[in-house]
């Protein structure tokens, strides 16, 4: 069996790649017909597509780079890596809530401009006369919102009860397993403005969907006084110029995200209530090393077996391998799909050992274990039904 080719277009950690060692999975970054796809934060456009492509499997847990329907369209899963970089952007959020709370950035800067004052017998009272101004408050006592209970969000969440905040979530499309995760101390509330309403801070933590696009925006801003706003999502789903706008209304203190834009920039150079950090919220080595070896254990799975685990495309499948041939087949969702393959099977003497069917939203995909040996001929026989979107054969 000749190896699959993995090819990488960010930076994976080498611990995640040497996970390729030793499989059916080879890394070829010449390659320009890769079967396999490790990517980070770089944009993939329809040239990344290639006929060969069959998976996607990105280091992280925002796939904004990556073009999904394109990909569902041509039959190509894509994966992430849910909750591998949680720890890290759950941190950096403490970090915000910190710099927001206690003046740490104009009092870093303050303290960096005082190089004229040479003497411990000058610098002592000046710093002492000086400090007031930075006098900060407390975490512990004020309300934390977060919005998006999901890997992330549930961690921030936790991490407020930890501090004595008083906790207060938001997640419409909060699953069973991860409301079990939470604390019972975190509140929920029944829409965004009543978050926006009660909170001191809010973390934002939602992915950037068509649906989410500008949904922080000046109808909640209105309703707070004086918010300390964090996102560590994705720029698209703030608006930006409504942070702005707000910032001189005194309805929002401070802004401190990931994901700085020209604007915010300009904003930060001339005022101390935007704070721009460039999108290093799952950059520690742990995270890095965690992501790259979900990704890549991921892909390699699914290119050996057929099998799929944490997609965001494709529905979820693993069934233990009973046979020597197995042909995965990708069709779109509409009726008489199976009777026709198994038909076509049947006239190729070809008998099913075990079989899988799952959908989720247009496509439907199969894994199918044949006790005979299969030939090329069935493979093209069955790439030939209507609504077949792809077919393969794993020996
Ligand atoms: C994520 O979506 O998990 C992060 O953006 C990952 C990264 O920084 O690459």
């Amino acid at each position: 069996m000749s190896k699959f080719q993995v090819k990488t277009l960010s930076n994976i950690a080498d611990v995640g790649l040497e996970r390729l060692e030793g499989t059916h999975c080879l890394l070829n970054n010449e390659s320009d017909l890769p079967d396999g796809v490790l990517v980070r934060s770089t944009k993939i456009n329809n040239e990344h597509l290639t006929d060969n492509l069959m998976a996607i499997s990105r280091a992280g847990a925002g796939v904004n780079n990556i073009p999904v329907d394109v990909c569902t369209e041509k039959g190509i899963v894509v994966f992430n890596t849910p909750g591998a970089n949680a720890n890290a952007v759950k941190e950096l959020v403490l970090a915000g809530l910190m710099l927001s709370s206690r003046n740490i950035y104009s009092s870093i800067d303050f303290v960096n401009s005082l190089t004229h004052l040479e003497d411990m017998s000058d610098l002592e009272p000046f710093l002492e006369e000086n400090k007031m101004q930075f006098k900060g408050s407390e975490l512990a006592g004020s309300t934390l919102g977060v919005v998006g209970l999901g890997a992330i969000g549930s961690k921030v969440a936790r991490m407020g009860v930890a501090l004595n905040m008083n906790v207060v979530g938001y997640d419409p499309a909060l699953s069973v397993q991860a409301a079990w995760k939470l604390p019972s101390q975190v509140h929920p509330a029944d829409t965004l403005e009543e978050l926006f309403k009660v909170s001191d801070y809010v973390s934002v933590h939602i992915p950037a969907l068509e649906s989410t696009k500008g949904i922080i925006n000046e109808t909640l801003f209105k309703q707070s006084k004086n918010l300390s706003l964090l996102n560590f999502a994705r720029h698209e789903v703030v608006n930006t110029d409504d942070v702005l706008t707000y910032l001189d209304k005194n309805n929002l203190s401070n802004f401190i995200t990931d994901f700085p834009t020209p604007k915010l920039i300009k904003r930060a150079n001339n005022h101390k209530d935007v704070i721009l950090l460039p999108h290093i919220g799952a950059s520690t080595s742990q995270a890095e090393e965690n992501c790259a070896v979900m990704a890549v254990n991921q892909l390699v799975g699914f290119l050996e077996t057929g099998n799929i685990k944490n997609s965001i495309n494709f529905p979820e499948v693993q069934i233990e391998r009973t046979t020597e041939n197995r042909i995965t087949i990708t069709n779109k969702n509409v009726p008489s799909m199976i009777g026709q393959i198994a038909t076509t099977l049947g006239k190729l003497n070809l008998n099913i050992a075990d079989m899988a069917n799952v959908s989720r939203g247009e496509i439907a995909y199969n894994l199918i274990d044949i006790e005979n040996n299969v030939e090329d001929e069935a493979i093209k026989a069955i790439s030939k039904i209507e609504n077949v979107v792809n077919v393969r054969l794993i020996k």
